[in-house]
C-alpha cells in the first residue's frame, strides 16, 4: 500500500535520508525506530510530501507521488499526525473536528469512511471534551484529538510520528491499543518511534533507522523473539531489562531521564 524505494531527502544542509527502502502492506503496522535526529522526521514528512525528495520513489496503492503538492498526496489517502501533536490551543475539540471534517475534504464517494460521531464513538474521551481548548487537554488527548484529525481526511495510509512521546505508560499504552485497532480495520500505518517500547508490540514489522540509513527491518515476531538485537542496534535496554552501561537521552523507557525540550504533556 505504502512503498518506499531508494528514497533520498534532506534539508539545504545536506542529505539525511539515503536510499531509505520500505514496504508497508495494506492494514499493517511498519514501525520506523531510530534515535534523535535519525531521520524519522525527514522520512514521514518527505512521505506527506512537506519535503521534495532529490531522489527516489514513494507509491500509494501502486501510483508514484514523489513530488507532488501535500494536498495531492493528502488526497491520494495519506493522513498525517505530526510530532509533537500541533493542536491549536485555542481552538475546542468541536472546532478542531469541524474544520478537520469541513466539506472540502469529504469522504469516499460512497459516502463510507470517519465522520465526527464515528470518530467520538471511538475515542469516547474526546465526546466528553468537547468544548475544552486544545491547551486544557492533556497530553494523551491532544494525541487522541491529533489522531482524529488525521482520520477525518479519510487516509488508506496513516503517518504517525511520536505519538507515544512524552505519554504517561498507560496513555501511551492506550495509544498504541488505537493504532492497532485502526490497522486491523484496514489502515496501512507508518509509525515512527524513538522508544522501542513504544513499537515492538503493536508492529508488524519494524525497521531501525540510523543515520538516514535503514539497517534493519523485519518481521516484528523476529524482533520480539530477540530483543536484544534491535536494543543493541539502538543502544538501549531491551524492553523490561534493566539499562546497560552508558544511557543515551532521549532513548531510556524511564521518561525521567528525556532530556527536558522533548518533555510533554
Ligand atoms: N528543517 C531542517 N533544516 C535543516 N536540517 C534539519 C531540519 N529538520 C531536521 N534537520 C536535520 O535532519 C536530521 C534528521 O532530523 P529529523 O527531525 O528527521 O530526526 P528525527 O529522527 O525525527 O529526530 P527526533 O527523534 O528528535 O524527532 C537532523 O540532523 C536534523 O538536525
Ligand atoms: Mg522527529
Amino acid at each position: 500500500m505504502l512503498r518506499v524505494e531508494r528514497l533520498c531527502a534532506g534539508y539545504a544542509g545536506g542529505t539525511v535520508l539515503h536510499e531509505v527502502s520500505l514496504d508497508v502492506r495494506p492494514a499493517t503496522v511498519q514501525a520506523v525506530v531510530g534515535r534523535n535526529g535519525a531521520g524519522k522526521s525527514t522520512l514521514v514528512h518527505t512521505v506527506a510530501g512537506l519535503l521534495r525528495p532529490h531522489a527516489g520513489r514513494i507509491e500509494i496503492g501502486g501510483v508514484q507521488v514523489a513530488g507532488r503538492q501535500p494536498h495531492r498526496i493528502a488526497r491520494s489517502g495519506v493522513g498525517l499526525v505530526p510530532q509533537g501533536r500541533r493542536v491549536f490551543s485555542r481552538l475546542t475539540v468541536a472546532e478542531h473536528l469541524a474544520l478537520a471534517a469541513a466539506p472540502w475534504r469529504a469522504a469516499t464517494p460512497g459516502g463510507e469512511g470517519w465522520t465526527v460521531p464515528r470518530i467520538l464513538e471511538l475515542l469516547p474521551r474526546l465526546a466528553a471534551r468537547l468544548r475544552h481548548r486544545g491547551d486544557q487537554l492533556s497530553g494523551g488527548e491532544q494525541q487522541m484529538l491529533a489522531i482524529a484529525r488525521a482520520l477525518l481526511g479519510q487516509p488508506r495510509v496513516l503517518l504517525l510520528d511520536e505519538p507515544c512521546e512524552g505519554l504517561a505508560p498507560d496513555l501511551a499504552a492506550r495509544v498504541r491499543d488505537l493504532v492497532g485497532a485502526l490497522a486491523r480495520g484496514g489502515l496501512t500505518v507508518l509509525l515512527v518511534e524513538q522508544q522501542l517500547q513504544h513499537a515492538i508490540e503493536v508492529a508488524d514489522r519494524i525497521a531501525v533507522l540510523e543515520y538516514g540509513r535503514v539497517v534493519y527491518d523485519r518481521p516484528a515476531a523476529e524482533a520480539r523473539a530477540d530483543p536484544g538485537v534491535l536494543a543493541a542496534m539502538l543502544s538501549v535496554a531491551a524492553v523490561g531489562e534493566p539499562p546497560a552501561s552508558r544511557p543515551v537521552p532521549g532513548l531510556w523507557p524511564d521518561p525521567g531521564t528525556r532530556p527536558d525540550h522533548l518533555r510533554q504533556g
